[in-house]
């Protein structure tokens, strides 16, 4: 096994965690507070943060309005108040669209060039940005506590991961459960769908199954998976439950930073599948991953059948007793089928009005100009097709 690992970002999770706000915000004069189209306006955390930079004397410029799957745009606005008012901290306040785009602000406003083509080329290798905060109100993606970003260019219909490391982890976050209390059913659900999907994206690795820390990695995913398959439905059907949106903030947080993931790597077909489906429609991140992940693991059981027998024993407490490794694996994969039921998640892509016409343009994105995608499970472009087919 072999990794590099830096995370930066100082964490403060649980209740009352916004009193760490004052010292992380000492040093600045001029805070660009970033946030979506009005939710943290109602839940009341705009008016006490906004309150606390007031108190403490900072001159805040706004960028608003960063929508769901965030458009290069806001970006370009953003970079335009940092550069023009001496931004020398952002405060983002919202989920992962809001955070992903202060995340590529935050470095864009110290790059003379132009950010979409340095994203479109893959060059992450930018090593400076503006001090960034978050304040999470949305448990799904782990942006608060890892250096991914993902944005859209809707001129382009392109939408297209980051991966600046280590300079794009938040230098702190603030997680405190009370506000994703008023996070609706519908973003509640895609955020624990996409929860699982990142700790299943990483669980489906392609290393060595028998080495000792791979092994303690599984065994640590497979204890997280039980932990947003047991509460996630628990959470659907009791919104305002403070205990089951802490337990579900503390597993997005983990879901997808580095600290497993840089260890094995895991598949990610099906977010490189997702990502397509946003591009072109437009859909919730986790909606699209709910429909996509048990189609393709329908797909990959006959060639991957102990990976996901390990998954049915392991996870979902499938009796292997005589059965083959495949009908094992086949239940498995209907116990994952029968918690995003339980969540509520959609089950075809045509929930989202997605029809047979766009396949090819879909696999054609999916694909990003490469021959294949998934690590562990290699899928070429007939695979593709033959699994965004069967999630139609
Ligand atoms: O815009 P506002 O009014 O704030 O409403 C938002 C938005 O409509 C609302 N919301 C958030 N917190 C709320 C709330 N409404 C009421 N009460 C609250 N407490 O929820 C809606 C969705 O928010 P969004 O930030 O888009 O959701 P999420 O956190 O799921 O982020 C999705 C984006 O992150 C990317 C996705 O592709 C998508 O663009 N991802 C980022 C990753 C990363 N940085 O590591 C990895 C992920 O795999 C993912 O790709
Ligand atoms: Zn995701």
């Amino acid at each position: 096994v072999n990794y590099k690992q830096s995370n930066p970002t100082r964490l403060y999770f649980g209740a009352g965690s916004i009193e760490n706000l004052k010292a992380e915000i000492k040093e600045a004069k001029n805070v660009l507070l970033t946030y979506g189209k009005g939710s943290v306006k109602k839940q009341g955390l705009y008016d006490e943060v906004l309150d606390i930079l007031k108190k403490n004397e900072k001159n805040v410029f706004e960028l608003s309005g960063i929508k769901p799957n965030p458009d290069i745009t806001s970006v370009y606005e953003g970079i335009d108040i940092c550069k023009k008012q001496d931004i020398d901290l952002i405060l983002a306040i919202g989920g992962g669209s809001v955070i992903d785009c202060s995340k590529i602000i935050a470095i864009g406003s110290k790059y003379d060039g132009d950010m979409w083509q340095r994203i479109k080329n893959k060059q992450f290798d930018l090593t400076e940005k503006i001090k960034l905060g978050t304040i999470l109100t949305n448990s799904a993606t782990s942006s608060e506590n890892n250096y991914y970003a993902v944005i859209s260019n809707e001129k382009e219909t392109l939408k297209l991961g980051t991966a600046f490391w280590p300079v794009a982890h938040p230098d702190f976050s603030i997680l405190d459960p009370k506000y994703t209390v008023s996070l609706p059913l519908a973003p509640t659900v895609e955020g624990v769908a996409d929860i699982s999907s990142h700790l299943m994206e990483t669980y489906f690795h392609g290393q060595d199954t028998e080495n000792a820390i791979v092994k303690i990695v599984d065994a640590e995913l497979e204890a997280l998976i039980k932990g947003i398959v047991t509460v996630g439905p628990k959470l659907v059907h009791d919104l305002s439950n403070l205990e089951y949106r802490e337990t579900v903030m503390f597993l997005a947080s983990q879901g997808l930073s580095t600290r497993l993931r840089h260890v094995v790597n895991g598949d990610w077909a099906c977010h490189a599948m997702e990502h397509a489906l946003s591009a072109v429609y437009d859909i919730p991140h986790g909606g699209g991953l709910a429909v996509l992940t048990p189609n393709w693991m329908d797909y990959i059981a006959p060639k991957r059948t102990p990976k996901l027998k390990q998954m049915a024993i392991n996870i979902f407490g499938v009796s292997s007793d005589g059965k083959t490794d495949i009908q094992i694996a086949t239940e498995g994969i209907e116990a994952f089928r029968k918690f995003l039921s339980d969540i509520g998640a959609p089950k075809t892509l045509g929930y989202y009005g997605i029809e047979k016409s766009s396949v090819d343009t879909l696999v054609e994105k999916a694909l990003g100009g490469g021959e294949q995608i998934g690590l562990m499970c290699p899928l070429n472009a007939d695979a593709v097709k033959e699994i965004i087919t069967a999630s139609l």
